[in-house]
């Protein structure tokens, strides 16, 4: 297994970068300004993209694994590499998801907890309702990990 930094051409990861975060508009929003890492094993299988918030805080703005893959600890291992990858450089990374139990439960596996909630974040900033695993995306939930 391989993690690549990935400073060019970012865009090319577009299809995995979807399955995350299933705005394009959205995605360019973060993806410039953003660190992308991908992890290969054999061929690609995940990416994800944390970018800078202040001083002290970053923030996983995607993470995705492609479906045929998922579940067999590829989500997890590339959460390892980038926790340790910003120890010291930062005290906190955030992150922000749908309320969804099995993303929560994935996100609390590594390491996360329960930070604030953003009431009607996605009924109020996206312009058609969104479902994921049959449940209507209304709040956004922040969750946030040590890095000290
Ligand atoms: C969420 C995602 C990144 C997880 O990656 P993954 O490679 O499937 O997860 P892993 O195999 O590393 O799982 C790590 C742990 O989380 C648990 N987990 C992962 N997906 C889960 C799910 N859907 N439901 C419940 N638990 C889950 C695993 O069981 C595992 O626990 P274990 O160590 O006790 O076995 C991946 O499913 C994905 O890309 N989903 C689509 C994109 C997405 O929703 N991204 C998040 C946007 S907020």
């Amino acid at each position: 297994m391989e993690i690549k930094y990935i400073s060019e051409n970012k865009k090319q990861f577009l299809d995995l970068l979807l399955l995350g975060d299933e705005s394009e508009d959205m995605i360019d929003l973060y993806l410039n300004r953003g660190d992308m890492f991908a992890l290969y094993d054999g061929n690609l299988k995940a990416v994800c993209v944390v970018t800078q918030e202040d001083n002290t805080t970053c923030e996983l703005k995607n993470i995705a694994v492609y479906e045929q893959f998922q579940k067999q600890g590829y989500g997890a291992a590339l959460m390892h590499y980038i926790t340790e990858y910003y120890k010291g450089k930062y005290e906190t990374m955030i992150l922000g998801t749908g309320d969804v139990p099995s993303i929560l439960s994935f996100y609390k596996k590594c390491g996360f907890e329960l930070s604030h909630r953003i009431k009607n974040f996605f009924t109020d900033n996206y312009d058609h309702p969104m479902f994921e695993e049959g449940v209507q995306l209304i709040d956004m939930v922040y969750l946030k990990k040590s890095l000290k």
